[in-house]
């Protein structure tokens, strides 16, 4: 019998996946059941929740179907993780369906490699399925007022536009402002390695 491996690889994850984790380390509460949103890969779910001691689940999700078989195959080969089987979840969909209770959102390198209208639904999403003072982390490159862009974040930007003239590194500031209409308001920001950002929301259901 032949076993065919579908596992994916993002060499990226090996650059961000520690200095992630740091950060949800200290800003994630216990417990934690996590949804994530545009998993990829896989590999950033198997690697922050085994690292992750106040993680209980961990719901990875994506719209790609070689994805979704990616994460199946890294959850073969780590069968006691706390990633539970991965599922299909369009963040722009207008029919999404209620979740199982979760209190953390996680969206990795998702808002710069997909049209604006996905940040709108990611925002309106987490707004409608976590609870109160739920968490929605956030990583990735972004725009900053008063910062100078960095060159590798502009050179990386025109890549995404050629690709995709929809695609493009967001403005913080604008980020912030969808997110505050959908009743989420910024905890922390902390600069990451190579010019990305790590933005933690939270949602306040009652003002
Ligand atoms: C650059 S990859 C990031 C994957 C992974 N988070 C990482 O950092 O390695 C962007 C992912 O977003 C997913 N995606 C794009 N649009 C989406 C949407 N509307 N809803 C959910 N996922 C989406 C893509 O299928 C892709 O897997």
């Amino acid at each position: 019998m032949i076993t065919i491996d579908l596992r994916l690889y993002a060499p990226a994850t090996q650059r961000n996946r520690d200095p992630i984790l740091e950060v949800l380390k200290t800003h994630l509460p216990d417990p934690s059941k996590v949804l994530e949103i545009a998993s990829g890969t896989g590999e950033h779910a198997i690697y922050l929740s085994e690292h992750l001691e106040q993680v209980t689940t961990w719901q990875p999700s994506d719209i790609e179907s070689s994805a979704l078989k990616s994460i199946e195959a890294w959850r073969e080969h780590y069968p006691d993780s706390k990633v539970v089987r991965s599922k299909y979840l369009d963040v722009s969909a207008k029919d999404n369906h209620p979740e199982p209770l979760f209190n953390v959102i996680v969206a990795i390198n998702l808002l710069h490699i997909s049209p604006w209208s996905v940040t709108e639904a990611l925002m309106k999403y987490a707004s409608e399925h976590l609870p109160h003072q739920g968490l929605l982390y956030l990583y990735g490159p972004f725009w900053q007022a008063g910062v100078t862009p960095a060159e590798s974040n502009l050179h990386f930007d025109s890549t995404l536009k050629k690709q995709n003239s929809a695609w493009g590194i967001r403005d913080l500031d604008a980020v912030l402002e969808e997110a505050r209409k959908h009743g989420l308001s910024k905890k922390t920001v902390i600069p990451m390695p190579a010019n990305n950002l790590s933005v933690l929301l939270e949602l306040k259901k009652f003002s």
